[in-house]
């Protein structure tokens, strides 16, 4: 398929938005057409058709921004090499300010062995439809309907009576929105919001504790925006599928505390 197929077909189910569901034929779709196999669109390591077998639905919008296996494994299998590494002695937390169809925040938990997993979604469907999904595949995350901006609220990371023992991830992954085609790539500075905005809000609000930012690259990324994030970190990995971007684990400079 060409790249302007691929962008009318993201295209239509952007504009579908999150009150409205996938059926099944669309995410297999969504997996032959954009990925060139019906596997690469699984969820919480269910096929498309154990998905529906088990009535796990996703929302249009989520279908085609959100993460699947393809990428949410392979992202789970470097975070856990990474936290292994940098944060060996530390219990690991996993937070997504962007929950979507949760599915990144419930596979990187499960390769990082993370002890408490919170997620946040500010639309009420898609949060609702986390909550009943999560209950089918019993995993236990404290979840909220609930702004990115006010994570650290609810999380309260500097009264956590453990704080010092935990690494915090966080899934940076915004809707892509327009700052996504498939013949540009994604501009990160031009997410709503931004990415360097988010990970300097992140940086703020848990200062002086250990925490690692996960980011989900496309194969095309605009280098400026990405060199802008590059800019703000103590330490960066980015990972590769082959010869295309796929994933960047960064930490931030001070004020928080990231070394061993
Ligand atoms: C790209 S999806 C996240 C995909 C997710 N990582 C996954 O595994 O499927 C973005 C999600 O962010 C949510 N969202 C958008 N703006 C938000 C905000 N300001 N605060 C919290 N959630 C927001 C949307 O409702 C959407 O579900």
């Amino acid at each position: 398929m060409s790249e302007e197929e691929q962008n009318e077909l993201r295209q239509k189910f952007l504009s579908r938005g999150y009150n409205s569901l996938l059926e099944y034929d669309e995410l297999v779709a969504i997996g032959t057409i954009i990925y060139g196999d019906v596997k690469a669109v699984s969820l919480f390591g269910l096929t498309p058709k154990e998905l529906f077998e088990r009535d796990i639905r996703i929302c249009a919008r989520t279908g085609i921004e959100g993460v699947h296996d393809m990428k949410a494994v392979p992202c789970g299998l470097h975070l856990a090499e990474v936290i292994v590494e940098r944060f060996p002695n530390k219990q690991v937390v996993g937070i997504a300010p962007f929950l979507g169809s949760g599915n990144l925040l419930y596979t990187t938990a499960k390769y990082t062995k993370a002890y408490d997993a919170f997620g946040f979604d500010n639309s009420r469907p898609v949060y609702e439809l986390a909550v009943a999904n999560y209950a089918k595949i019993n995993f236990d995350a404290k979840l909220f309907y609930e702004d990115c901006a006010n994570i650290a609220k609810l999380i309260r990371p500097l009264e956590r009576s453990n704080a010092k023992n935990e690494v915090f991830f966080i899934c940076i992954n915004p809707p892509w929105g327009d700052a996504f085609d498939f013949t540009n790539g994604l501009r990160l500075n031009k997410t709503i919001p931004p990415f360097k905005h988010l990970i300097e809000m992140y940086t703020q609000q848990f200062a002086t504790l250990s925490i690692v930012f996960v980011v989900i690259l496309p194969e095309k990324v605009d280098e400026e925006s990405l060199n802008e994030l590059l800019s703000i970190s103590s330490f960066y990995q980015i990972f590769y599928k082959g010869t295309r971007k796929a994933l960047l684990i960064l930490a931030p400079k001070s004020p928080s505390v990231n070394d061993k």
